[in-house]
């Protein structure tokens, strides 16, 4: 009898989200390999077995147990796409939004992200990370483990480079393992009015430069390696400004992620397939021939329903096309302070079943395994499998679907990360 630190016994449901390696696609995702009365054995961090209860109370002594009796046990969320890291609110801009104002209208009047840029730019590194934390310690009671970091509101190489480095602050001093993006193309700063090629030089010669030695001099340089975004958009950057920052990007030997397809679609989706990214974010115009596409690649389509929500629009992305034309696609927050100030990953899923018509089993793995796969942590995180890190939540319902069926509150008692209670 082999003796472990941790057995998680006598769930209501083990929902492992285990498959074969890869985001799931198609009607895979309808499968999120349920162990009924299941136990989930962990060892230093790691997950040992998940199995049976017998089985596992045959096989292992456990220094301590948890009884989840009546509850579900289930992976913990990964949020694949977050802008975290801001200073300041857009409070004000919401009531602009209730008047009227469109989000896009906003930021043509200087609001928006560039409203956030100047909060930002003001704030000291200490200050991001105060200002972070609390946000981030919600993702964490809300069940996220693991999360993506975008910088995008410093749009200069100091302020950038300080929100890379509240990132790796926020990494080193609470639970959430993060995964940072680097974002400087997500506006044009003001001092580049009229001249963005300028600021796409700027970008491509001294900023990713910079980033990129950053990152090999951080406490990321073992992983996860660093990627690169743009936010491709009618009157932000265009088709050819994108491709110069990915190009280059690439030419430095880090991968490509986007915001394409989101309020106008120009293009920049088929750059970022032909760049083969990792993944793409937003898409809620993206139609059938962009869908095809996707499904035809390894890119992971990361879908934001809080977004559309909360802009009160009403073009979701055409998330049950793409599942069934066998795009692999994962949820996501995309907390930030303009478009979707939220940090729940049970919201996105539920908005996801109602607007989109995903059924619970497949919101629960486009908010764990796909996610994960979304940000290159597929194999470590997502699912209850064995060698995978142990995080893991505990569910206050009989049935996982609780998780999409009721909304605005917190169904996870308990969050583990690496085997601990956090
Ligand atoms: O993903 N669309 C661009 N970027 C963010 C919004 C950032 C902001 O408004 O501050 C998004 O929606
Ligand atoms: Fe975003």
């Amino acid at each position: 009898m082999m003796h472990i630190d941790l057995l998680i016994h006598s769930a209501a449901q083990i929902v492992t989200c285990a498959g074969s390696p890869g985001p799931r696609r198609g009607p895979t995702m309808a499968d999120v390999g349920i162990i009924s009365g299941g136990a989930v054995a962990v060892h230093q961090g790691k997950i040992v077995t998940v199995g049976p209860n017998d089985e596992l109370r045959a096989a292992y002594t456990a220094e301590r147990e948890i009884d989840a009796a009546g509850r579900v046990v289930c992976p913990g969320f990964v949020d694949p796409h977050t802008h975290l890291v801001y200073a300041g609110d857009r409070v004000g801009e919401f009531e602009w939004r209730i008047a009227g104002a469109s989000y896009m209208e906003i930021m043509a009047s200087g609001g928006g992200i560039i409203s956030t840029m100047r909060a930002t730019r003001a704030a000291s590194l200490d200050a991001l990370v105060a200002q972070s934390l609390p946000r981030l310690r919600q993702m964490l009671a809300l069940g996220t483990t693991t999360a993506e970091v975008k910088t995008g509101y410093g749009l200069n190489l100091d302020v950038e480079l300080r929100m890379l480095k509240a990132i790796a602050t926020l990494a080193d001093t609470q639970p959430v393992s993060l995964v940072p993006t680097f974002l400087p193309a997500h506006a044009l700063p003001p001092e580049f009015a009229g001249r963005a090629d300028d600021y796409i030089d700027l970008i491509i010669h001294e900023m990713l430069p910079a980033a990129v030695h950053w990152h090999a001099t951080s406490r990321f340089a073992a992983g996860p390696p660093l990627f690169v975004d743009v936010f491709c958009e009618r009157d932000v950057f265009n088709v050819t400004q994108s491709r110069r920052v990915l190009e280059a990007g690439r030419s430095l030997g880090i991968g490509t992620r986007t915001h394409v397809d989101q309020f106008s679609v120009l293009g920049g989706l088929d750059l970022a397939l032909e760049l083969g990214a990792i993944s793409v974010s937003h898409l809620d115009l993206t139609g059938p021939e962009g869908i095809a596409l996707l499904a035809e690649s390894p890119a992971v389509a990361v879908i934001t329903p809080t977004v559309t929500f909360n802009l009160g629009g009403s073009n979701y992305a055409h998330a049950r096309a793409m599942i069934d034309a066998g795009v692999a696609l994962a949820l996501t927050t995309d907390i930030n302070p303009g478009s979707s100030p939220c940090p729940s990953m049970q919201l996105v899923m539920a908005i996801s079943c109602r607007y989109q018509r995903l059924l619970p089993a497949e919101a629960m793995l486009a908010a764990t395994i796909n996610a994960a796969y979304a940000i290159g942590m597929g194999h470590r995180v997502g699912s209850l499998e064995p060698g995978k890190d142990a995080d893991i939540l505990i569910i206050d319902a009989p049935d996982y679907r609780h998780l999409a069926y009721e909304f605005g509150g917190n169904l996870v008692g308990t969050v583990m990360k690496q085997g601990c209670i956090v």
